[in-house]
């Protein structure tokens, strides 16, 4: 008991400083203009988000005599997210400040109809603005990571237990008051988790009255309800913090817990407003780096260049990195001269990979709506709860809906227990790897082997992930409602981000492809089959519900498919992967040291380093991986 309550005031301590922090940010000592920086740096950052400031924090940290440069392209700012109140009904879009809010080219699979990506441009990137689901992938997702990886014997190692504790270092988890953990009945086990970093894993006090009711569903369904998921079993029905601090309950993110609360470092500097525009490799000679990284205003346009002793790392996200890399002549031949940019280093896998978690919904509609005797999203609607909720969400601790983001339960369901078809799904996806017909992959994977190469293998890892009964193959997650997103972990199909030819500074172009490998098609069949059995669960019909999409009516598998077609979302804001950590041979273009193959000082470090899509949002695995990434650079650079 003791221990509880001083750990209470320690958190109450923490969360006072989050929210000091937030409204003071600007005395920070944040750089502005270039001429406020010094005339070289040991580390030069590009992208201040959710990966470059962690790697920041640690290395500022680890060297004090060395310093570091951090080039963000956003503001230091409180850019509120989708999911930040104060809202007038929760879940309406934010204002879209310090985002990008990116359109794909048209999706022939899916009725040519775009992928709609926000990302985050702010200091703290896109955990500035993401849903703050705080969850971690299954142990299997990592292990395929590793399997991924060619066999030589001292190259770092990157799965499930060499993650794991740089998962429990990233983050802060703490026990929620017992009330709520009565009230809800939450489950946790500690021993999945830390206390060191100030990125807070928390449970919110608070859930609308129809939560359980889902829940309750997916339990008649046969799915258990497990104590923990961030322990590397991510199955069956599982609780999952929110990325928030304890006692407030607001956004814990990058710009708090890697800046903010530790800014006071005098070799670190932060300059916003600039965008890390290309690498310059002295005689264009890849292997003469470190490269100068020219920068650019954002407010004039005026260019600089910024020079690095040791290391240039791009965070700069899944788009922002790939785009400098082919800015920089770095990146598929062919198409760097189409663009008439000189090529620096031939490296067909960048800007190839990309993929995302996409998927169709179910919904249902109530014929009399049921009393769920309790606070309903509808409320919001009636201001005098509205302004109930608002006084609640500032009282401390913070109550009420406000302290509930996205959702923080779901479940994770794999192929094998939702299918029959599983064996003969797994079948069609292995002999897919092992033939020589079309392989469904972009006309840009075409003329390069290492690519196609890279594709089988992952092909292959895949097929065994689906084919386990552990490894989830999708999820679905409920905070309130009647609609459930059927959302699909582990995608076949691939597609691109390249340079925009006509404005090569704005955002890249990307080719989502969704679906354009028919496997994928028929796994979205399997996810939406089964998550419409929630609607026919005992628990939802007593409660009068009826289905309204797909619809009752659609029944046979072309119905279905031609649903998918028009009602998929093809990006849960969840794209990754296409600078990805794989061998040379296999398309690569960071090894497992996250170097870019053939060019020396120069790393990565972000979502576009994973080699495929874990089970997870991606922002816990971001963190590790940035943690675990830090951990690397600083025993080599000690040596
Ligand atoms: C709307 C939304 C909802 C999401 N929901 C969840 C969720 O609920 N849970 C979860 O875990 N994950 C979620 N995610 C995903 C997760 O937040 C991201 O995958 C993760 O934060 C990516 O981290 P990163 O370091 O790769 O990139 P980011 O955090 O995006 O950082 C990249 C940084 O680089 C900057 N930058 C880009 N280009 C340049 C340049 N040329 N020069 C200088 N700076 C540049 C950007 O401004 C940004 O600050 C969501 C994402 C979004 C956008
Ligand atoms: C451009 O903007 C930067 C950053 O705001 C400033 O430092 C610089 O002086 C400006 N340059 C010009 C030519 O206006
Ligand atoms: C998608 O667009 C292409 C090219 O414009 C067109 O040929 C095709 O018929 C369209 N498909 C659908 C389903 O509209
Ligand atoms: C919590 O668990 C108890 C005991 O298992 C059960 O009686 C109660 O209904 C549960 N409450 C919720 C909200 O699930
Ligand atoms: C930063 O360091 C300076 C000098 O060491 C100190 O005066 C100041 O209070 C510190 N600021 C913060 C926010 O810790
Ligand atoms: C940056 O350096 C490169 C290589 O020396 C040079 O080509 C470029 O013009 C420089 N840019 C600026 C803005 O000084
Ligand atoms: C609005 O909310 C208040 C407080 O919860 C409640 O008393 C009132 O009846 C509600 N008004 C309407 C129109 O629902
Ligand atoms: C699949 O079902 C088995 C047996 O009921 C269960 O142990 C396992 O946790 C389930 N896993 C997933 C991912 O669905
Ligand atoms: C594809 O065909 C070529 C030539 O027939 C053969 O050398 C190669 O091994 C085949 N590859 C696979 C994966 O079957
Ligand atoms: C490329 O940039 C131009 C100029 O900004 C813009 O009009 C066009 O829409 C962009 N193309 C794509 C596919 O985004």
């Amino acid at each position: 008991m003791r221990t509880l309550s001083l750990l209470a005031v320690l958190c109450l301590a923490a969360a006072k400083l989050a929210i000091s922090a937030r409204h003071d940010i600007n005395r920070y000592a944040v750089k502005r203009h270039v001429h406020e920086l010094a005339d070289a740096y040991d580390f030069v950052i590009v992208g201040g988000g959710t990966a470059g400031l962690t790697i920041a924090d640690r290395l500022t940290e680890a060297f004090p005599e060395k310093n570091l440069l951090v080039v963000e392209y956003g503001q230091v700012e409180y850019a509120p997210g989708t999911w930040d109140p104060p809202k007038v009904v929760w879940g309406e879009t934010g204002g879209g400040a310090g985002t990008w809010q990116l359109s794909s080219t048209p999706s022939p699979e899916l009725n040519n109809q775009t992928a709609f990506v926000i990302v985050g441009k702010t200091v703290g990137g896109s955990s500035a603005v993401n849903g703050m689901v705080f969850d971690r992938g299954s142990r299997h997702d990592y292990d395929a990571w590793d399997k991924l990886q060619d066999d030589t014997h001292d190259r770092p190692r990157w799965n499930w237990n060499t993650l794991y504790p740089f998962f429990k270092k990233s983050t802060t988890f703490t026990v929620p008051p017992l009330e709520v953990v009565k009230k809800h009945n939450y489950t946790w086990d500690l021993s999945a988790w830390g206390n060191s970093t100030p990125i807070y894993a928390s449970m919110p006090p608070f859930q609308w009255s129809d939560h359980q009711t889902v829940r309750d569903a997916w339990i008649e369904m046969g799915i258990h309800n497990m104590k923990e998921c961030a322990d590397g079993n991510k199955e069956n029905l599982c609780w999952v913090p929110c990325s928030a601090d304890p006692i407030m309950m607001r956004r814990s993110y990058s710009g708090l817990g890697h800046y903010a609360y530790v800014s006071n470092w005098t070799n670190y500097h932060l300059l916003v407003k600039h965008q890390g525009v290309r690498l310059v490799y002295p005689g264009g000679n890849p292997k003469a780096g470190p490269p100068i990284v020219e920068i650019r205003s954002v407010e004039n346009g005026t260019l600089s260049n910024v020079t690095a002793r040791a290391d240039v790392i791009l965070s700069a996200g899944v788009f922002g990195s790939t785009a400098v890399l082919q800015r920089s002549g770095i990146g598929p031949a062919t198409f760097l001269k189409s663009l008439n940019i000189p090529v620096v280093l031939d490296l067909p896998g960048v800007g190839s990979n990309l993929h995302d978690h996409s998927g169709p919904v179910v919904s249902w509609n109530y014929v009399t709506t049921p009393d769920f005797h309790g606070p309903m999203p509808s409320d919001l609607l009636n201001t005098t709860f509205t302004a109930w909720a608002t006084a609640a969400f500032n009282e401390t601790p913070a109550q009420g809906p406000y302290t509930l983001a996205m959702s923080n339960s779901a479940i994770w369901i794999s192929l094998v227990n939702m299918t029959a078809d599983a064996p003969a799904i797994i079948s069609r996806i292995r002999s897919l790897s092992n033939s020589n017909g079309t392989l469904y992959l972009p006309p840009e994977y075409g003329s390069d082997p290492t690519l196609v190469a890279g594709y089988r293998a992952q092909l292959s890892v895949l097929a065994e992930l689906l084919g386990n009964p552990h490894a989830p193959s999708l999820e679905s997650a409920i905070a309130t409602g009647t609609r459930l997103a059927a959302c699909a972990l582990h995608p076949l199909s691939r597609g691109t981000v390249r340079l925009n030819g006509t404005d090569r500074l704005s955002s890249p172009i990307l080719d989502y492809r969704s679906a354009s490998n028919p496997i994928d098609m028929t796994l979205h069949l399997v996810h939406l089959r089964y998550l419409r059995k929630t609607v026919h669960t005992e628990t939802l019909r007593r409660l009068t519900a009826v289905e309204v999409a797909p619809g009752v009516d659609l029944q046979t598998d072309e119905q279905l498919i031609k649903y998918i077609r028009a009602q998929t979302t093809q990006s849960y804001m969840h794209p990754c992967c296409t600078t990805a950590m794989l061998p040379l041979n296999q398309g690569g273009v960071v090894g497992p040291d996250l170097r870019v193959h053939g060019a020396s000082g120069l790393r990565i470090v972000d979502a576009g380093i994973y080699p495929i899509l874990p089970s997870a949002h991606l922002s816990a695995t971001t963190y590790a991986v940035a943690e675990r990434a830090a951990s690397i650079f600083i025993e080599q650079w000690r040596k």
